[in-house]
């Protein structure tokens, strides 16, 4: 049987600076020099930034992402970023559907489906993130919504589904400290796995992340669910040994 290789990725948020971006990779990258990592890794950089980050991770084994993308193609869309010039710019992996752009920006199921074709059409791995707000859960919705979210894209993609990484981030554990306990998050990550294998011939091998306050305390009782297949890190990623040591504890 294929195993499903581990996959850390970093989001830095709307945080950073030329001078801390320097500083924050030439940490990393040096960390994941002298111990490689077992796993895939990426970080979602601000947009001004993506050139800059590009140029810092040339020779390492870091990929670069960005942590959104127009739902159109090109032309007069002001302030916007096509998935076309992401590629231009060596991007790999694209954020999509996050609850802060859900949350904050109006992002609905269909908008996210259109901005993962987007980068599926560019050659870029959309990142799709679906999670269930404090309220839904409370109210047993959990396993709905998060399945209402992954269907939009499943339908939209059609067996394109299978190209995709999928993170699940409970809406009320992300930058609360509030942790999914790893079988809170298991029990969900196991249901849209399955909604993923229903879904296409490989969807079950779609990496399942968790995010939502992981951090280097807990990151290792979260990887060791069976269909927890690594971490989408906000505040964390920001510190150059948390991360560090979260990638380390992300084993194949
Ligand atoms: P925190 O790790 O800061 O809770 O953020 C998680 C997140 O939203 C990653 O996309």
């Amino acid at each position: 049987m294929t195993t499903r290789q581990k996959f850390i990725a970093g989001n830095w948020k709307m945080n950073g600076s030329l001078q801390a971006n320097a500083a924050l990779l030439t940490a990393i990258t040096q960390g994941l020099r002298e111990q490689p990592p077992a796993c895939k890794v990426a970080v979602a950089v601000p947009m001004p930034y993506l050139a800059q980050v590009q140029a810092l991770l040339a020779g390492s084994s870091v990929q670069l992402g960005a942590q959104d993308v127009s739902q159109h193609e090109a032309g007069a869309y002001t302030g916007e970023t096509s998935a076309a010039m992401l590629a231009d710019l060596g991007v790999r992996y694209g954020l999509v559907g996050h609850s802060e752009r859900r949350q904050y920006h109006g992002e609905t199921d269909a908008v996210v489906a259109t901005k993962a074709q987007r980068l599926l059409a560019a050659g870029i791995t959309p990142i799709v993130c679906v999670g269930e707000t404090l309220a839904e859960r409370e109210a047993g919705q959990t396993g709905t919504v998060v399945a209402r979210q992954l269907a939009a894209v499943a339908e939209a993609l059609g067996q394109q589904i299978e190209k995709i990484v999928l993170a699940y981030e409970p809406v009320w554990a992300i930058g609360t400290g509030r942790t999914a306990t790893p079988e809170q998050a298991q029990q969900v990550h196991a249901a849209l796995r399955a909604q993923l294998a229903s879904a296409a011939p490989g969807g079950a091998m779609v990496p399942v992340l968790y995010g939502g306050s992981m951090n280097a305390a807990n990151a290792a009782d979260l990887l060791a669910q069976s269909d927890i297949d690594g971490g989408l890190i906000g505040g964390a990623a920001l510190k150059a040994p948390d991360f560090l040591k979260i990638i380390g504890a992300a084993q194949a």
